[in-house]
């Protein structure tokens, strides 16, 4: 017999807890693109869990090396002492990285990457003399993560309120405009001009207080904000022109999620910084990452006493060697499968298009899409309580697990998905969005 479970101990995130534990969604079983709740319904996974399972649930051979790799070696500090699978790892993953970021600082999570890059860029900053760059840029609506720099930089208010004082840090605002922009194909043509606020903002501090600028080149968790095109370029010169160094937080973009290894190759936009977790292990198991330009590692590098420790940063479980075996594997099957440029194929436009063909249904405000990430705006309802939460439950009824934000729903499958999933999806969605009121 199958054993009860109590619900009561486990304090979930991000979640409400006493609605969630009155009316539990529980899966305990996922394979391929689909997820299935405790009472054997299939769901199907339109957002590769959170963003995260790129090559498809249950990946038979990247569990394999992980039991592999435990009966090699199960773990070693990573202070003082190496392994080969990190190094081969790190060597592997700079193969899809940008050109010249060849330098990888492994985290357990995507909120560890950007801790540990905003401490780069401050230690970069400082190695290179500029000891008075400490301030840091974000963005409203940006997600970084839950830990203290990340919220700092980040722009969801319910994230960043109650927490005291954050750290030094100011916002450019986000990029999201359904006046002008409402449904889009692929990047909005107007709204470059919102560069522009970061010369404005450098220039309200004084350039010689600026360090670092972070951005989400698609902002995934504050709606799926896409960048205006010439946008992420003008951001690029801007921080060259003021000696401050550019942060991608690619945690979501990364690993094909917009047919590009990374949005930075995609958008053809080289930052200094990448920050990566989530799909650089297919979200088997915890790993994040810190690309970095050769030049950042060897002005913090070489600015250090001989022999010394050159970066007071780590964690117990940088470059795990079992992560590294699932990363290795995941690599292996994004490299054999080609899954990292399907969002620029055929599929991509299948994806695309269906998305687009709900335009018309009276609820839906806005359609947005790039490569395998989608998000579909319903009209904020009169009451003013957000109506995303309500759909995906009523998604999660009809078969089709997806992400709410406020009245967006994001989509973000598996990049293993078939036309035949987007139709199932489309269609999922449509008879959700004909139910709901427009206004
Ligand atoms: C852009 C971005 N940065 C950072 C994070 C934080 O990653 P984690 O939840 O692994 O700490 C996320 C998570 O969704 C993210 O979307």
């Amino acid at each position: 017999m199958k054993k009860k479970v109590s619900y009561d101990a486990f304090w979930m995130p991000f979640t409400a807890n006493r609605d969630f534990k009155a009316n539990p969604r529980i899966i305990n079983r996922a394979e391929g693109m689909y997820c299935y709740s405790d009472n054997g319904t299939q769901l199907l996974d339109a957002t590769a869990g959170l963003w995260c399972v790129n090559a498809g649930h249950a990946r038979q051979e990247i569990g394999e090396a992980m039991a592999r790799q435990v009966a090699e070696l199960d773990y070693s500090s990573p202070f003082n002492f190496g392994h080969d699978i990190g190094f081969e790892f790190a060597e592997r993953l700079v193969e899809f990285t940008p050109t010249g970021l060849n330098k990888v600082f492994f985290t357990n999570s995507g909120s560890e990457a950007v801790e540990s890059a905003l401490k780069i860029a401050l230690a970069y900053q400082r190695a290179k003399g500029n000891t008075t760059k400490f301030k840091l840029i974000g963005r409203e609506l940006a997600y970084h993560g839950v830990n203290f720099g990340g919220l700092s930089v980040g722009g969801l208010t319910p994230n960043r309120t109650g927490f005291g004082p954050l750290l030094p840090a100011d916002h450019l605002s986000h990029t999201l405009d359904v006046e002008r922009n409402a449904f889009s194909k692929g990047l909005p043509e107007h709204g470059v001009e919102k560069a522009e606020q970061l010369e404005q903002l450098i220039q309200f501090h004084g350039a010689e207080s600026v360090a670092a600028v972070i951005v989400e080149p698609i902002s995934g968790a504050g709606g799926v904000i896409l960048p205006p095109k010439g946008y992420l370029k003008r951001l690029r010169e801007i921080c060259d022109r003021h000696d401050v160094v550019l942060i991608f937080d690619e945690v979501i973009t990364g690993w094909g999620r917009l047919g590009s290894p990374f949005a930075a190759q995609e958008f053809e936009v080289t930052p200094d910084l990448i920050t990566s977790a989530k799909g650089i292990t297919s979200g088997v198991v915890p790993l994040g990452a810190v690309f970095a330009k050769d030049e950042i590692y060897e002005t913090v590098v070489n600015s250090a006493a001989e022999g010394s420790v050159e970066f007071y940063h780590g964690y117990t479980y940088s470059g795990h060697p079992v992560a590294c075996a699932a990363g290795l594997a995941t690599m292996d099957i994004y490299q054999r499968e080609g899954l990292l440029e399907r969002g620029r194929g055929e599929i991509g436009q299948y994806f695309a298009d269906g998305l687009h063909s709900l335009k018309g249904i009276q609820s839906i405000v806005d359609i947005r899409n790039y490569g395998l990430i989608g998000a579909v705006q319903f009209a904020a309802p009169a009451d003013g309580k957000p109506i995303g939460f309500d759909i995906l439950k009523r998604c999660y009824d009809k078969g089709l697990l997806v992400r709410s934000m406020g009245n967006t729903i994001a989509l973000s499958p598996p990049l293993i998905i078939e036309k035949s999933h987007v139709d199932q999806i489309i269609d999922t969605l449509a008879a959700v969005a004909k139910d709901i009121p427009a206004k």
